[in-house]
Order: C-alpha cells, then sequence, then structure tokens
C-alpha cells in the first residue's frame, strides 16, 4: 500500500468505526439506509475517486478506489456496494457519455450528493443480459425526438434511492446488438418503483423493482449511438466487479479477524481454542486465501489503472474473492460456534452479506464463462 492508500484506510477506518460500526446491527435489523453517511462519505470524497477534477472527481486510482470501498465493507457492504455501484454508473457516463451529459449528471454523483443506479437485469433476462425485453421507441415528443421506454428492471441496488439510472433498453432486433443505452433520471413521468425486496442480506441498501411506462426519455439521455448498449453495459460491468471484489476481501478480512480473537480468547479444554490445530488450519487457510484473492483484486485494479482493459482477470478477481469471501465468513462462523449464529457477533450478518456477492454483477458461474471465453480466444489465436 501507498502512502495516500495507508491514508485513505487510515481515515475511514476511523470514519467507519465512529460512524457507521455502532449503527450497523440495528440498522441490518431495521433495513435502514442513511443517506447522511453516504452524502457524508461523499464530502469527504469517496463517491467520486476515480473521475476527474473538472466533474468534481479527486482523480485517485483504481487501486485508491478498491482501498476505500474494501475498507468500508469491514463495517458495513450495503454502504460499499452503493458507492462501487455509482462508481460503475460515473465512469459510465464519463467514458461513454458527450462533454454535455458528463457536465450535467457526474458532479452531483461525484460530490455524493446523489446516487447512480445500474439498470440491466429483468424478471426474464439475468445471466442471459442480452435477451432483455425492456422496449426504446423513437418518437416526436412534445419537447423534442427522444424515446418512450417500457418494461420492467429487477434486483435493482439503490432503486427508489438513486438519482440518476444506467438503463439498458430495446431500441433494434434481439440480441446484445440491438440494446441503447440511456440515462433516465428520477422524477421523470412514466418512472416508477416496485416494492422494496426482502433479501437476506445487503439489508441496509435498498434493492427494488424499477419500471417504466410510456417513459418519454429525451435523445439527448442516450448514451453513444443505437445499438452500443450492451457494450456499454459490459465494459461498465469489467470494471464493477474489480470493486464487488474489493468488497469481498473487506468482509474476508473482518471475519477472519473476528475469528482470529475470538479464538484467542475463548478458552475450551483449559486452552484457547487457537490452539487446535483443526482450528490452526482452518484460520490458516482464511487468511491464505483473503491474501490471494486481495492480490488478484489489486492486480486487476493495476491494470485497470494502466489502460490494460482485461476482462479475464477482473472475472477471475470477482470470482474468487467473493468465493473466498462467502467461505472465510461461513468458517468465521463455524469458529464462533453457538454465538457466531447469534446476531451478538457481526459473523453472522457478514456470512449473509456475502452470499449475493457470488450472484451480483454476473454469477459466478458467469464469471467462469468470460474466463474460459477468454482462454478459448487466446488460443484460437
Ligand atoms: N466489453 C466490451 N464489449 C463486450 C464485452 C466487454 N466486456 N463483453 C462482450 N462484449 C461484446 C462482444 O464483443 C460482442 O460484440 P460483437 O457482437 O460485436 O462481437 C457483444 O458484446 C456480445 O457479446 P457476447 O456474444 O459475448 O454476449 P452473450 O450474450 O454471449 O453474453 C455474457 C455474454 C458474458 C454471458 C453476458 O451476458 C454477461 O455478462 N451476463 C451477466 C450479466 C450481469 O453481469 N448482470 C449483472 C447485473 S448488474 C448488477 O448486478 C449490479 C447491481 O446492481 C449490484
Amino acid at each position: 500500500m501507498n502512502e495516500i492508500q495507508t491514508e485513505l484506510k487510515n481515515q475511514l477506518e476511523k470514519y467507519r468505526l465512529q460512524k457507521i460500526e455502532p449503527f450497523m446491527e440495528e440498522d441490518d435489523h431495521n433495513e435502514n439506509f442513511r443517506m447522511d453517511i453516504f452524502r457524508e462519505l461523499g464530502s469527504l470524497g469517496f463517491c467520486g475517486m476515480t473521475l476527474p477534477a473538472q466533474y468534481g472527481g479527486s482523480e485517485l486510482s483504481y487501486q485508491d478506489l478498491c482501498v476505500a470501498l474494501n475498507e468500508i465493507a469491514k463495517s458495513s457492504v450495503s454502504y460499499s456496494v452503493t458507492i462501487s455501484v455509482s462508481a460503475m454508473v460515473q465512469n459510465i457516463i464519463n467514458e461513454f457519455g458527450n462533454e454535455e451529459q458528463k457536465q450535467k449528471y457526474l458532479p452531483e454523483l461525484t460530490s455524493g450528493q446523489e446516487i447512480g443506479a445500474f439498470c440491466l437485469s429483468e424478471s426474464g433476462s439475468g445471466s442471459d443480459a442480452a435477451s432483455l425485453k425492456t422496449t426504446a421507441k423513437k418518437v416526436d415528443g412534445p419537447t423534442g425526438p427522444g424515446y418512450v421506454l417500457n418494461g420492467a428492471k429487477m434486483w435493482i441496488t439503490s432503486g427508489g434511492i438513486a438519482k440518476t439510472y444506467i438503463v439498458m433498453a430495446r431500441t433494434g432486433a434481439e440480441g446484445s446488438k440491438g440494446v441503447s443505452a440511456f440515462i433516465v433520471e428520477d422524477g421523470t413521468e412514466g418512472l416508477s418503483f416496485g416494492k422494496k425486496e426482502k433479501k437476506m442480506g445487503w439489508k441496509v441498501s435498498p434493492t427494488r423493482e424499477v419500471l417504466f411506462q410510456n417513459c418519454f426519455v429525451p435523445e439527448a439521455n442516450l448514451l453513444q449511438s443505437e445499438g452500443d448498449g450492451f457494450k456499454i453495459a459490459m465494459a461498465g460491468l469489467d470494471r464493477g466487479r474489480i470493486t464487488i471484489g474489493s468488497i469481498a476481501c473487506g468482509l474476508a478480512e473482518r471475519a477472519l479477524d473476528e475469528a482470529t480473537k475470538y479464538a484467542l480468547d475463548r478458552q475450551q479444554f483449559k486452552q484457547p481454542i487457537f490452539d487446535f490445530q483443526g482450528l490452526q488450519f482452518m484460520l490458516a487457510d482464511m487468511a491464505t486465501e483473503t491474501e490471494a484473492s486481495k492480490l488478484l483484486v489489486d492486480r486487476a485494479a493495476y491494470l485497470y489503472d494502466n489502460g490494460v482493459s482485461d476482462q479475464k482477470l477482473a472475472s477471475m478477481a470477482k470470482l474468487k474473492s467473493t468465493d473466498t469471501a462467502m467461505k472465510v465468513t461461513t468458517d468465521a462462523v463455524q469458529i464462533l460456534g453457538g454465538v457466531g449464529y447469534t446476531s451478538e457477533y457481526p459473523v453472522e450478518r457478514m456470512m449473509r452479506d456475502a452470499k449475493v456477492l457470488q450472484i451480483v454483477e454476473g454469477t459466478n458461474q458467469i464469471q467462469r464463462v468470460v474466463i474460459a471465453r477468454s482462454l478459448k480466444k487466446a488460443y484460437q489465436k
């Protein structure tokens, strides 16, 4: 970790222990997202870390962003993922938006005043993202040319609390080439939200259906050209999968910390349970897998920072780190035993929060598809 990253980590550690940690148990129970926490993280510079200064960003690296998300995730995966998805939206607008779109939408996102959300999945199209059915029909609207959106997006992180939605909708034929990407603002007529999902974990982060019913979006809100939406979404996910990896590593680190401290403290058979070799081997594996995952995530972020777009490595980082988070949090509950299964300790929440990391931003089966396809491509050259 370099000097900037150590400073970021220390600042965030102090912040999360004072402002997030004390409320996590209660907020998880009540499924309560605190906008003031998100906005405060924004005012401290953590919501637009990698964006150019001209749009309110801090021009830090993707590796720096990963350090920050990792640290926040040690207390709250929910706030970390809210920032991560909003960062993905910012990256998409910054990379694929025109100057007008960047100036209009980025500053309120980089400052953390508002949240961004990414709308790709539908009830019938999860892993097979190119089969999405939401339509965007080109029309001459009352205020000029635009598109009328109809359809329903599902499992949208920050649905209902976000202001800026990147929405993939069909403007052309079936398949990936018929998909376009739009920026839709909360408050647009015809945009509404479904019920808040009752989830196993990520309880502080609201997940809702996002509905479009004759929702008119001006032509100025189309990203790039018609038919570019699928590639825009995939490119966004390539970045997002790295930050999901950094969140998974934060979760694994915290679970390992809880389990090690407990094992050293807890006495059974007149000795700390840490002294039983069976537990030592478990903890050694947890530590090794966590470290390996961190290195892979860091490598993926490093390559991205250096202009190498490596889809395979982003998928490997997401796959390895989220499987690690699931294994390490589950083992942490096992080491804590009965109390680990109660809300007296945070490890049961961590185990619940880990599960969906293996599902979001492409299931870990889809990550294997991406990795295998990339291998095949390399060998076919
Ligand atoms: N970058 C740029 N272009 C890409 C790309 C990438 N990473 N991946 C694919 N493309 C391009 C391809 O080159 C291809 O272009 P051409 O036709 O010009 O050659 C086109 O896109 C279609 O690609 P594929 O044929 O590979 O598409 P596919 O239908 O076989 O699907 C897939 C590939 C990898 C399975 C993809 O559908 C996928 O990633 N599915 C998972 C979806 C997903 O991750 N959903 C997550 C929802 S969002 C979320 O969870 C966020 C949240 O709120 C937390």
